[in-house]
C-alpha cells in the first residue's frame, strides 16, 4: 500500500445558496505520485483542489495533509507550503521571469541572491534558456509562460504540487511536450502532485491514479488509469472515457456527424444586467468573435470560454470544446475566428459511442 499524503474524509462544499459543488468526497491521495482529477466542467475539480490548500474552506468534513488537519495550519502558511499552477500562468506582468519564480522563496525569507540563483537553476529544470530570465511574461509564448508557472511552483521545493488545468490553454503539440516534461521532472522530484484536467487522455497519460468526477461534485471512480479504461464503474464513466480506451482514437476520427446548432450570441456592449432567464449567453465582440460566457442569473460575470472548435477538425477537438466550456456548449468558429455555432456535449458523446460500436463491429 502506498503511503497517503492527502486525505479527504466526507468533505462537502456548498457555496452560498447553491447545491453541493463537492458532495461527500472521501479519498486518499498517494505520496510521491500524480493523482489526476478529471471530469466535465463544473463538476467540482477546482473546488476540491483548492480545499487542499484552503483557498476554499470545506462546508463539512475533514482534510488532512501529511497527517495534519489543514485547519490546524494558518492558511497563508499552508498555501506557501504547496506549489500552485493554474491555467493562465498567473504570473505577475510587471516582474521579470526570474523575479516571478523567486516570489515564494522571498516571502519565506530566503535572501535575494540565493532565491535568484535558485530561480536560474529552475529555468534550466523546466527547459527554458537562461536568457529568458530577464524578460517579462508577456514576452514569452503561452507554453513558455506555463513552464515559468511550473518553475515558480517548484521554487520553494514544496512536497505538494497543485496544478489546475495548467496545460489546457496551449496548443496540442506544446501540450504533449509539457506533459512529457512533467513526467520527466517527476521521475527526479517524486512530488505529490494533484493535477486537474477535463481531458481524459491527459488524465490517463499523466496519472498514477485518476479520479473521475461527475456533475454534482460526486466522485464517480477512483482507480489506476488502466482500470478506468478497462472497467468503468458506471455509465457516466463509460461515456466519459469513451468506454474502451479513452479518447485517443478520436484524434483520428472525423467530426462529420457533429451537429452545429445556431448560436444565440450577445455583444459585449449589449450585455445588460437583465440575464435573468437562467441560461448561459455566449458573449461576442463587434466582429462576432467569442469572448466568453455570461452566466445564468442577473449581474453574473462573464467567464472565459473553453477551447474552440473549427469545422473540419477531429472529433477529439469537438469533444474538447464541449467539455471545456463552462456552459457545456462547445463553440465552433469559422476561419476568421467568428462564431459559427455551438455543439452539444451529449450529441458529441453519442457520435463517439456510435463510432466505437462501428469499430467494434468491424473487429
Ligand atoms: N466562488 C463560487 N461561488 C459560487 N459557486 C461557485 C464558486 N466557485 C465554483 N462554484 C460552483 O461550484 C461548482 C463546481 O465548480 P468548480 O470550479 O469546482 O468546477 P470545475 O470542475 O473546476 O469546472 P471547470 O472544468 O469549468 O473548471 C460549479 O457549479 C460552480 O458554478
Ligand atoms: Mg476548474
Amino acid at each position: 500500500m502506498a503511503e497517503a499524503m492527502i486525505e479527504f474524509q466526507s468533505v462537502t462544499k456548498t457555496y452560498q445558496g447553491g447545491q453541493a459543488a463537492v458532495d461527500d468526497l472521501s479519498m486518499s491521495i498517494d505520496k510521491g505520485a500524480i493523482t489526476v482529477f478529471v471530469g466535465p466542467s463544473g463538476c467540482g475539480k477546482t473546488t476540491s483542489l483548492r480545499m487542499i490548500n484552503r483557498m476554499v474552506e470545506p462546508t463539512s468534513g475533514t482534510l488532512t495533509v501529511d497527517g495534519r488537519d489543514v485547519t490546524s495550519v494558518p492558511a497563508p502558511q499552508l498555501r506557501r507550503s504547496m506549489g500552485y499552477v493554474m491555467q493562465s500562468s498567473g504570473l505577475m506582468p510587471h516582474r521579470t521571469v526570474l523575479d516571478n519564480i523567486a516570489t515564494v522563496p522571498r516571502l519565506n525569507g530566503v535572501s535575494k541572491a540565493e532565491s535568484r540563483k535558485r530561480a536560474e537553476e529552475l529555468l534550466d529544470v523546466v527547459g527554458l534558456a537562461s536568457t529568458l530570465g530577464k524578460r517579462y511574461p508577456s514576452q514569452l509564448s503561452g507554453g513558455q509562460q506555463q513552464r515559468v508557472g511550473v518553475a515558480r511552483a517548484l521554487a520553494a521545493d514544496p512536497p505538494v504540487l497543485l496544478m489546475d488545468e495548467p496545460f489546457s490553454a496551449v496548443d496540442p503539440l506544446v501540450r504533449d511536450e509539457l506533459q512529457k516534461e512533467l513526467l520527466r521532472l517527476q521521475r527526479d522530484l517524486a512530488k505529490t502532485i494533484v493535477f486537474v484536467t477535463h481531458d481524459i487522455d491527459e488524465a490517463t497519460v499523466l496519472g498514477d491514479k485518476v479520479a473521475v468526477f461527475a456533475t454534482g461534485g460526486k466522485l464517480a471512480q477512483y482507480a489506476a488509469p488502466e482500470e478506468i479504461l478497462r472497467a468503468p464503474a458506471n455509465e457516466f464513466v463509460a461515456a466519459f472515457v469513451g468506454r474502451d480506451r479513452g479518447f485517443r482514437h478520436l484524434a483520428f476520427s472525423p467530426s462529420d456527424g457533429v451537429r452545429i446548432h445556431a448560436a444565440q450570441t450577445v455583444r459585449l456592449h449589449e450585455l445588460g444586467t437583465g440575464n435573468g432567464a437562467g441560461d448561459w449567453q455566449l458573449v461576442v465582440d463587434d466582429e462576432g468573435r467569442p469572448l466568453g460566457w455570461s452566466g445564468p442569473g442577473a449581474g453574473a460575470a462573464t467567464v472565459p470560454g473553453g477551447s474552440l472548435f473549427r469545422k473540419g477538425e477531429t472529433l477529439r477537438r469537438a469533444l474538447d470544446a464541449a467539455l471545456s466550456s463552462p456552459s457545456g456548449l462547445g463553440v465552433a468558429v469559422d476561419d476568421d475566428g467568428r462564431v459559427a455555432g455551438i455543439l452539444k456535449a451529449d450529441e458529441v458523446l453519442a457520435i463517439i459511442d456510435a463510432d466505437r460500436r462501428a469499430r467494434q463491429g468491424r473487429l
